[in-house]
């Protein structure tokens, strides 16, 4: 099984060319990061999980899910991550969950696709993200084979003390920054809904069509990315900045 978690649609691109290629059921976390459940994948044989970087590490709502998941003692587990980047430390995540989960451990690898965290960083232009799309395809697909043969990833294990650091880093930042209360709807909101549609977390409800944020938010950029009408800001940090619509709007 593959199974994915996203924001702006870079993850479920390279999840569903995995899961073409190697035959796999695809399956979207995002029921699961609402309700907080575990999956049942006792009968899951291998699993692949497909996933944005965050702050260096894989996004703590997935592996909350995954870690209240059950598996058979059989499973073994492939992690492949999207980022702007730099992949980070998710493979000393995934490795310590491998672990304590009786999972077998297939490795880490990813890819670069464009960069979505409008907030912080600088977003690319729709000529760069064609290129960057263009790129990964190989890199997706070697990746799918490997996965269907059965072979491991043979990526070198990142520095462990820079994983020390992150470790630290990162439920801080996800604590104190990854919150919702900077985003609004301006007067171009149309009302039409799909921000809360496309929220992994549920934490946006419709009041009167008027988009309105609580709860845990990730900061995953789906909301403010793929807004039809590009009418969500985040404070001062995203007015006149490039929205990224998802790889499929990348012609
Ligand atoms: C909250 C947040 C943190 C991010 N942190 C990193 C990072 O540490 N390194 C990096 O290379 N890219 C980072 N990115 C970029 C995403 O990993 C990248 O755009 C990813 O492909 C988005 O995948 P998605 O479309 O499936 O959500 C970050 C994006 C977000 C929203
Ligand atoms: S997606 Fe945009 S236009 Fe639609 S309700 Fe949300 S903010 Fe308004
Ligand atoms: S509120 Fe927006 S940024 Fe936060 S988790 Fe939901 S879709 Fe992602």
């Amino acid at each position: 099984m593959v199974i994915y978690f996203t924001g702006t649609g870079n993850s479920r691109y390279a999840a569903e060319k995995i899961a073409e290629i190697t035959g796999d059921t695809l399956l979207d976390s995002s029921d699961y990061t609402k309700s907080g459940k575990g999956i049942d994948l006792s009968s899951e044989k291998t699993i692949v999980v497909v996933a944005p970087v965050y702050a260096s590490a894989p996004p703590e709502p997935l592996l909350d899910v995954l870690n209240k998941s059950t598996y058979s003692k059989e499973t073994s587990a492939y992690f492949f991550m999207t980022y702007g980047s730099e992949i980070g430390s998710c493979d000393r995540y995934y490795l310590k969950f491998c672990k304590e989960n009786g999972l077998t451990y297939m490795g880490t690898t990813g890819v670069i696709l464009p960069q979505n965290y409008l907030m912080f960083f600088r977003m690319r232009t729709e000529d760069e993200c064609r290129k960057i799309l263009g790129n990964a395809r190989d890199v997706i697909d070697k990746v799918g084979r490997t996965v269907k043969e059965g072979k491991t990833f043979d990526d070198k294990l990142s520095n462990i003390l820079i994983y020390a650091i992150v470790k630290v880093i990162y439920p801080f930042y996800d604590k104190h920054f990854m919150k919702p209360d900077q985003f609004y709807a301006t007067d171009e909101c149309i009302g039409c809904g799909k921000c809360a549609k496309v929220c992994p977390l549920g934490c946006i409800n419709m009041v009167d069509k008027v988009p309105q944020w609580s709860g845990r938010c990730t900061h995953c950029t789906a909301c403010i990315n793929l807004c039809p009408k590009e009418a969500i800001e985040y404070g001062k940090h995203t007015a006149g900045k490039l929205r990224y619509h998802g790889p499929k709007s990348i012609k």
